[in-house]
């Protein structure tokens, strides 16, 4: 099989039961993906599939072969941060790291939601949903931290939600 993973392509023959998050870290070495709970209730394996933040444990590799899948070493590099891993460094929203790539490749596909004028279950106005504190730890409540930098982690998903000027607008 042939996946299209952070721009490139990359070639595995995995299992038909292997999790696309076993294919990422133990066919394909990328261990920046990580497995917490292996069923769904953690979100440290979340990546981006289609621009869309998912679960890799919880589905086939088998089922992604033409999907564009996105991991958190696709977002940027050690030495060219995107806006939200800078933001992660600078607002110190992590203590062990474990569950920081799952939250940043979430906070990632959660401000594309926003910014697409998709609801939360704390939205006042479903047409409308705004933005604030409450949305943003209701919409990143898939995503555990056994360490607890939640303040930490919602000062940087606000700060790059604040230079993003399409997620002012939707929030007005
Ligand atoms: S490892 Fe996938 S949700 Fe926990
Ligand atoms: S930083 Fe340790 S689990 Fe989140």
């Amino acid at each position: 099989m042939h996946f299209t993973i952070n721009g490139a392509t990359l070639n595995a023959e995995p299992d038909i039961r292997a999790s696309l998050l076993d294919v990422l870290r133990e066919h394909l070495g990328l261990t920046g993906t990580k497995k917490g709970c292996d069923h769904g209730q953690c979100g440290a394996c979340t990546v981006l599939v289609n621009g869309r933040r998912i679960n890799s444990c919880l589905t086939l590799a088998v089922m992604h072969q033409d999907d564009d899948i996105m991991t958190i070493e696709g977002l940027g590099t050690p030495d060219n941060l995107s806006p939200m891993q800078a933001a992660f460094v600078k607002a110190d929203g992590y203590q062990c790291g474990y569950c920081t790539p799952g939250q940043i490749c979430s906070a990632v596909g959660m401000l594309d939601e926003v910014a697409k004028g998709w609801p939360s279950h704390v939205s006042a106005d479903l047409a409308r949903p705004g933005f604030d504190d409450d949305e943003i730890s209701e919409r990143m409540s898939g995503n555990l931290c056994r360490c607890s930098a939640y303040p930490n982690i919602v000062d940087a998903i606000r700060e790059v939600a604040a230079a993003d000027t399409g997620l002012a607008e939707a929030a007005e």
